[in-house]
């Protein structure tokens, strides 16, 4: 398998964009990352983009053909990826494993979401369709009910509280200020998390990530070949991938998401890495209760202290471990086929340091975790600058 670098990176601005389509917001982000990678485009190969659900968001199928279409670089090869809200994950993982595999040398990687055509209903019941329609959303369980289930289990077993969840949300909108591209650029207190409205007992408007509009892409080459476009790549050291139950019901835990630990322990063993190895993380914080898991099942925190470590700010920026400096699906927002690629985008921009009031002190090595419906698809990638 042959080395691959990130050579490119751009995003659009995460939020409610009722001027742009769907089309305008692929192109927005592929231009910058084009531009960003010094290429004019004919260099590229192929194209993978992650995107869920276009058809029941924005009337729009076939998005493969249509990003390759509307960015002029047909006849390449072009492939729409679905994983749910780690689409954009997988479209990473694939082209990865393209150029890994030698098949090509650069490939164009985006992911996309246009979320804000229909209602907040009519969304709850598309996104439902990513868990289980026949055991869960058939039943009345959206999203936030199912993960509502998992922070009451949390709750009951390991003493975590309202509060310490409501840490996660407050501290990834401390961290979104400093990004320009975040849905929410402001600060929220535990005081606001607790007083804002129940979604589904315990989790509250500001436990949730919100509904956004977005697009992100980055531009990967063969490592060997990386020098030639730009002086500092940034290595992929591990891209894994695990797979769970669809519904929440069939799985030996609701405190855990298992394809979030498999997935991990192979990405940290893909790069010869440890925990203690990585010092900054974009994990899949949906909810705020998500974050809590992802920190305990990635192996930095013991099973059933998420939530106290959260609250005692050792996941805030520059603390132990700075998790979801970007500020996190919370924050920066949730075009859900574009978040796996947006982790991406800030794994780059903070490896070379270009972060600013956000920028991770001493970074060397950076994770990034996303996850597809309540935990049946996992990706997490490991990246290092340098070549
Ligand atoms: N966090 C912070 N503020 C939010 C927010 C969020 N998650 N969602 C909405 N808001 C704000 C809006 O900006 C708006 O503020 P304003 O009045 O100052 O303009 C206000 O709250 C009302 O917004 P509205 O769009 O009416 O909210 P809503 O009730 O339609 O949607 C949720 C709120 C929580 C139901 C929706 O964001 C949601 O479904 N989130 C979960 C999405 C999800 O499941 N993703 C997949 C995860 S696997």
């Amino acid at each position: 398998m042959r080395q691959v670098s990130i050579i490119g990176a751009g995003m659009t601005k995460f939020g409610e964009h009722w001027e742009k389509s769907l089309r305008d917001l692929v192109t927005e982000a592929a231009v910058k990352a084009v531009a960003d990678a010094k290429l004019d485009g004919g260099e590229i190969e192929a194209i993978y983009g992650g995107c869920m659900a276009p058809g029941l968001f924005a009337g729009q199928e076939h998005v493969g053909a249509l990003i390759a279409d509307q960015l002029g670089m047909n006849p390449i090869p072009s492939t729409r990826v679905e994983a749910a809200c780690a689409s954009g994950g997988l479209a990473l993982r694939n082209a990865y494993l393209a150029i890994a595999s030698g098949a090509y040398d650069i490939v164009a990687v985006g992911g996309v979401e246009k979320m804000t055509e229909v209602t907040t209903e009519q969304t709850g019941v598309i996104l439902g369709g990513a868990g289980d329609q026949e055991w869960e959303l058939f039943m009345g369980a959206t999203f936030p009910a199912l993960y509502a289930l998992m922070a009451k289990r949390h709750m009951h077993d390991y003493g975590t509280t309202e509060e310490q969840m409501a840490a996660c949300s407050v501290k990834n909108h401390a961290n979104a200020v400093h990004n320009p591209y975040a849905q929410f650029q402001r600060a929220i207190t535990i005081d606001d998390v607790m007083k804002s409205g129940y979604v589904a007992d315990p989790l509250k408007l500001l436990d949730c990530s919100p509904i956004t509009d977005g697009a992100s892409a980055v531009i990967l080459c063969a490592t060997e070949k990386a020098r030639k476009y730009t002086d500092l790549p940034i290595s992929i050291l591990a891209s894994s991938q695990a797979s769970d139950t669809l519904a929440l019901a069939h799985r030996g835990s609701l405190t855990e998401i298992r394809a979030t630990k498999v997935a991990g322990e192979k990405a940290l063993k893909q790069a010869g890495l440890s925990q203690k190895d990585i010092q900054a993380a974009e994990v899949h914080d949906c909810f705020s209760i998500a974050e809590v898991m992802a920190i305990e099942d990635l192996g930095f925190f013991k099973k059933g202290t998420g939530g106290k470590v959260s609250a005692n700010g050792e996941t805030a920026l520059n603390s132990k471990l700075s998790i979801n400096p970007s500020g996190g699906l919370k924050a920066c927002g949730h075009p859900v086929g574009a978040t796996g690629v947006k982790q991406a985008v800030e794994a780059t921009v903070q490896l070379r340091g270009e972060a600013g009031k956000r920028q991770v002190s001493n970074l060397k090595n950076f994770m990034t975790h996303n996850v597809g419906g309540s935990g049946a698809t996992v990706a997490v990638h490991l990246f290092a600058r340098g070549d």
